[in-house]
């Protein structure tokens, strides 16, 4: 027995809602480590289905405990939105399921209007970033830059009147450059007065509690937002988001040592997508790349737009097994590449006239690369709801067997259709 780490291996959308779902209904405890509300994920039980952004998914299920970790940046005002919107649906969110680490940092309004006042700036000169609008980034900058307002915070009146002087001095100078109106002291107050007593009931020292519960024996799984090529480090930089999304981050974002965290499990498409700017070397812009858009559904569940689609890239996915350290996949949407007549899957790429393995960190040089690809047969046959190998044709097995070989990861689990039962269940992640 063992914990899990849950991240996703491209640039996020990988599928993870189902495979967290069926992992969490094993675990005692879920922990969201980094990201925010930019994340999005649905769940489906009993038909009933379950829109979550900040909330780990262990919430709807009844005797476990969800744990906010200090990786994450933590909107107040969309943590309790999302928790009555929960409450509506008969999923009770207390201090007894839920948990917020103390020292998370908080995303305030001034972090989302600085995320959109940057963004609308940037376009006019073409180099925005196509963010969710969240003040994902600000929130990060501002923890990084040692003015962050932290879920304890609220709890000490009478040092936080100096904190928020001390974040607004930084705002206000860029509001101002930004020819934006500045923040007034007693906005923010009162902001932050008028949410305190409902967030502050859920905080805990989230180390501790870990702690505890490993040492008591419980089954912990940490849930990765976002995909590793989004990473702060290891991404698409300056195209990512603005937190580390790598699986060493569960550590980090949580406070459970690395020694403990157990199996990692990648989520990977059997395709790849990618939402906002940036690189994306097997980008297709002609009829199949529509033909995965629409049959997979390939739009935000966040922001609502439209996924750019592409061929399976095996060298950024290999990269993504090496910086995560990747025990075994989650091979997703398998079934989306159903009816092809071929397929074909990236192993590397030509840079000024010389073959190379892996994407280069450059942003010039990533823009610059064309991908090699290995091209192999499609299958007519449907592939959706498969539930043994037995159920697949050969052609497709044959494509798997080729995504493990060239990642250099093994199958643990492939996922047949949205449905929870239409698994091929190759490794049980808690029982690795
Ligand atoms: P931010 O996280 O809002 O700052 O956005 C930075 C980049 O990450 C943008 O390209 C977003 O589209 C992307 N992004 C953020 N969250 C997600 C996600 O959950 N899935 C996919 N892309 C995401």
């Amino acid at each position: 027995m063992t914990n899990v780490v849950v991240v996703g291996s491209q640039w996020g959308d990988e599928g993870k809602g189902k495979i967290v779902d069926w992992l969490s209904e094993r675990a005692d405890i879920v922990v969201r480590f980094q990201g925010g509300h930019n994340a999005g994920h649905t769940l489906v039980i009993d038909g009933v289905s379950y829109k979550l952004s900040l909330l780990p998914s262990g919430i709807v299920r009844p005797g476990k405990i969800a744990v906010i970790g200090n990786g994450v940046v933590l909107d107040p005002h969309a943590l309790l939105a999302e928790i009555e919107k929960l409450g509506a649906q008969g999923v009770k969110v207390t201090p007894e399921n839920l948990r917020v680490a103390d020292n998370a940092t908080l995303i305030l309004s001034l972090h989302r209007e600085l995320d959109g006042m940057r963004e609308d700036a940037a376009s006019n000169s073409g180099t925005k970033i196509g963010t969710t609008r969240r003040g994902i980034g600000p929130a990060y900058e501002d923890k990084v830059g040692r003015r962050a307002i932290r879920v304890m915070d609220l709890a000490d009146m009478e040092t936080l009147p100096g904190k928020v002087d001390r974040i607004l001095t930084h705002h206000n100078a860029l509001r101002r450059g930004l020819g934006e109106k500045e923040v007034s002291h007693e906005a923010i107050m009162q902001e932050l007065t008028s949410i305190a007593d409902r967030v502050l009931p859920f905080r805990e020292t989230v180390w501790e509690l870990l702690d505890k519960q490993r040492r008591k024996g419980a089954r912990i799984l940490f849930e990765g937002a976002q995909g590793s090529l989004l990473d702060i480090d290891h991404g698409t930089y300056p195209f990512v988001t603005s937190s580390n999304t790598v699986a060493g981050q569960a550590s980090a974002g949580s406070g459970m040592g690395p020694g403990a965290l157990g199996y990692i499990l990648g989520i990977t498409k059997a395709y790849t997508t990618r939402v906002g700017e940036g690189p994306f070397p097997t980008e297709l812009k002609d009829e199949i790349g529509q033909f995965l858009g629409e049959k997979g559904h390939e739009f935000g569940t966040v922001t609502g737009r439209k996924r750019r689609c592409g061929w399976f890239d095996a060298a950024l996915v290999r990269q993504s097994v090496a910086t995560n350290g990747i025990t075994g996949i989650a091979l997703t949407k398998l079934d989306v590449l159903d009816g092809l007549d071929e397929l074909k899957i990236c192993v590397g790429y030509m840079l000024d006239g010389e073959q190379i393995d892996h994407l280069p960190a450059s942003q010039g040089a990533q823009a610059r690369v064309e991908p090699v690809y290995v091209t192999l047969e499609g299958w007519k046959e449907s592939t959706v709801g498969a539930r043994s190998w037995a159920d697949l044709p050969a052609q497709a097995i044959k494509y798997v067997r080729q995504v493990e070989e060239l990642i250099g990861a093994p199958v643990a689990l492939l996922s047949t259709s949205p449905e929870r039962d239409d698994t091929i269940l190759v490794t049980d992640p808690f029982e690795d």
